[in-house]
């Protein structure tokens, strides 16, 4: 399947992953790209370098939890791609787990009802490898069961059966991309901020880095641009459709390690401020990779250190 002269959404595009893989669409000629982001947690900026590149981008300042809204875009532009990435992050569900349920579920189903009515053919959803909790077994395949701990994670569990179950019923044609840990430039710093660029602020500011829990949690960190380009081979080949696939470097690395890593290559020397552990914590997060490397060939481009450097000059930068 090529990109070439098609038109594709992004939901949630001028977000993290989101506004990496418009910025890799380009590269594939499409027809056009439409941007749909209600700009909740998406910023304008993230998408400037893609305008100056390729004139046919449009964004859509829209709720993608309103059906209505959503089929009027898919009627105004013949849309051939959706890959769904809007979502109400993991902090947000620890405040307001209702509102993040709700509005998580109600995305992936409106757009799995638009596919089912014709208004566009192809469907690569973002899942998370929050939909499995803690480890059980490692490395974490994907047939690893599903015991998502937060609301969040339930929700991201819930969109894939979702999207599994339009493709069980009615053939759609859709495949689930299933991202660890990503990290990388243009990552959201502001409410509900993730641990890269909350600590790279912290240390900025000439505060200590803050630790919750123990700090010996694990995660399997993937750079950005590694998943952004998976999410384009998931679309190009086909033996992907009614899958889910793994995307993340094969590799954990703690809490600690982490911030001791930044701290580093930031030369700071503050003592490491431990707060109270996050209720729904994932213990351990490593990824098996086997699928996507026998179906797409993946191998990790950049490597965590090489990443971790970028993404702090990236901020450094501003
Ligand atoms: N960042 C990670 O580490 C990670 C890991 C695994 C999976 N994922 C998944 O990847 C996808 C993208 O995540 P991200 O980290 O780029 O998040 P992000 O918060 O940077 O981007 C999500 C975007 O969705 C938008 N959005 C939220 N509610 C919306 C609504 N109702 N209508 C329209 N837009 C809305 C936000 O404004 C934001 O720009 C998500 O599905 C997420 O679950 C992320």
């Amino acid at each position: 399947m090529k990109l070439e002269n098609k038109s594709v959404m992004v939901t949630g595009g001028a977000g993290f992953i989101g506004s990496h893989l418009v910025e890799d669409l380009v590269d594939e000629y499409p027809e056009k790209i439409i941007v749909v982001d209600n700009m909740a947690l998406g910023v304008e900026k993230n998408l400037t370098y893609t305008r100056e590149r390729f004139d046919r981008l449009k964004l859509y300042k829209k709720d993608a939890t309103d059906f209505h809204e959503m089929k009027k875009i898919f009627e105004e532009n013949k849309i051939d791609i959706v890959f769904n990435l809007a979502i109400v992050p993991l902090p947000a569900s620890l405040v307001k787990p209702k509102e993040t349920t709700d509005d998580n579920i109600k995305m992936v189903t409106n757009l799995c009802e638009l596919q089912r009515l014709e208004l566009f053919k192809t469907l690569i959803h973002f899942s998370s490898s929050e939909a499995y909790g803690s480890a059980k077994i490692v490395p974490m395949d994907e047939k690893h069961p599903l015991n998502p701990t937060t609301p969040y994670a339930a929700s991201k569990a819930a969109g894939d059966h979702i999207v599994l179950s339009y493709y069980d019923t009615f053939n759609s044609d859709s495949a689930i991309i299933r991202p660890f840990n990503n990290f990388g430039p243009r990552q959201n710093e502001k409410s509900y901020a993730g641990i890269i660029p909350l600590t790279i602020q912290r240390i900025v500011n000439g505060e200590s880095p803050v630790i919750y829990g123990d700090g010996r949690q694990t995660r399997d960190y993937i750079y950005v641009t590694d998943t952004a380009r998976m999410a384009i081979e998931i679309y190009k080949n086909e033996r992907t459709r009614g899958q889910v696939i793994n995307i993340g470097s094969g590799s954990e690395i703690s809490v600690i390690e982490l911030i001791q890593k930044i701290m580093e290559i930031m030369k700071c020397d503050k003592e490491i401020r431990y707060e109270e552990k996050r209720p729904g914590d994932v213990l351990r997060h490593l990824a098996s990779i086997e699928l996507a490397k026998e179906l797409l060939g993946f191998k990790p481009q950049t490597s965590f250190s090489n990443g971790l450097k970028k993404t702090i000059q990236w901020y450094l930068n501003r």
